[in-house]
């Protein structure tokens, strides 16, 4: 059993976590909103609902799944559901949003939590990998505009971020492998140890066993925790090494148009990408480079950088919200274990 400190939320990490939690933070009856999407509900709602319906007066949203429901129009149609989802009443302002699903639902979720009559309380039940090793945790909630992606949000933590790795069994495969993107981010920026783990597991990992899982998934979440108790709203640098291959990565997923990469293999693309930069500034060792892209390979994640113009890509860079006046900064690694912010204009590139 794991319970993590952490300044903004109750982390618990565990297989059957979800019913210690409940048991002690409402008093039984309390009403509840859940928000999930079609494809976990398919496969967990009615095993989740069995869990919480005993101790909270349990209603449920269910929207589509996809990137497209991260919309501005569907936190609309959230407010309007919620002003009436009591028999006509509203959920009321002290009652939970329970966010139950992958990035894309606690994302958008925890928007409408953090926005809806000024913030209600926010309980994330992450059900992928990635939103078990980064999304859930760190505040962070958006919608996605025409003009791209996460550029309405808010900062605005949930009350307990509840981890139960059994969800990660109906994960389809490409997913739940895109998650290791991120998971190799963690090891690459802070942590040799979890990279090396990584390296040493991947046969247990990928058969998705549960104890193994749920080392890695501590060890993501306790180096996301103490970035972001450093940087809480991402305004002193610190929290900027969490965007490691994120720079490229977005930009290699607009340029291919959305849909041809998930986001985890866009990551892994975008840090091969920083490591090429790195090695060829002489910043990191040509060995790391490789040994980065051997355990990507090794976990079926891409390591063939998508052929884009560099002029497209330049554009793109400059688009970034991250870029300020032409200046793009670049996490770059050093070694495994350790990455630096670069600053740069994009021509360099
Ligand atoms: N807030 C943050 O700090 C942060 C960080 C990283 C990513 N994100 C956001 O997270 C989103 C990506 O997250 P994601 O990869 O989880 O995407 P997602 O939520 O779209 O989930 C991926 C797919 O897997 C399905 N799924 C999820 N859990 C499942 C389960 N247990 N069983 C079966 N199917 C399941 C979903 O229905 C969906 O089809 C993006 O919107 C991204 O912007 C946010
Ligand atoms: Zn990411």
């Amino acid at each position: 059993m794991r319970t993590l400190k952490y300044s903004f939320s109750r982390i618990l990490i565990r297989t059957n976590c979800i019913p210690e939690y409940f048991r002690d933070a409402y008093p039984a009856g309390y009403p509840a909103t859940l928000i999930t999407d079609g494809n976990v509900a398919g496969h967990h709602l009615k095993h989740i609902a069995g869990i919480l319906r005993p101790r909270l007066t349990l209603r449920t949203i269910v929207l589509p799944a996809g990137e497209k429901t991260k919309s501005l129009k569907t936190a609309g149609h959230l407010y309007e559901k919620l002003l009436r989802i009591n028999n006509g009443k509203p959920h009321l302002r002290t009652e939970p949003i329970i966010a139950f699903g992958g990035g894309m639902i606690g994302d958008l979720a925890g928007f409408v939590a953090a926005t809806y009559m000024r913030g209600t309380p926010l309980v994330q039940i992450p059900a992928s990998l990635m939103a078990q090793v980064d999304s859930s945790v760190g505040g962070k909630t958006a919608v996605n505009m025409p003009q791209g992606k996460n550029l309405v949000g808010a900062f605005y933590h949930p009350d307990a971020i509840l981890i139960d790795p059994v969800f990660l069994k109906t994960l389809p495969e490409r997913e739940f492998v895109s998650g290791f993107g991120e998971i190799i981010k963690y090891a690459i920026i802070e942590s040799p140890a979890l990279f090396e783990f990584l390296r040493l597991n991947r046969e247990k990992l990928l058969r998705r066993d549960t104890g193994t899982l749920l080392k890695v998934i501590l060890a993501c979440v306790k180096i996301k925790t103490r970035i972001v108790e450093k940087d809480e709203k991402d305004a002193n640098g610190i929290r900027a090494r969490l965007n490691f291959g994120h720079t490229y990565g977005h930009a290699f997923e607009t340029a291919s148009g959305y849909g041809r990469y998930l986001h985890g293999e866009a990551v892994a693309l975008g840090m091969l990408k920083a490591a090429a930069i790195a090695v060829r500034k002489k910043i990191c060792p040509p060995t790391a480079f490789l040994k980065i892209k051997d355990l990507m390979e090794s976990f079926g994640l891409p390591v063939v950088l998508p052929d884009i113009p560099p002029q497209k890509t330049a554009k793109l860079l400059l688009s970034d919200k991250k870029t300020v006046r032409d200046k793009l900064t670049l996490i770059l690694p050093v070694r495994i274990g350790r990455v630096t912010a670069y600053y740069s204009t994009t021509s360099v590139f």
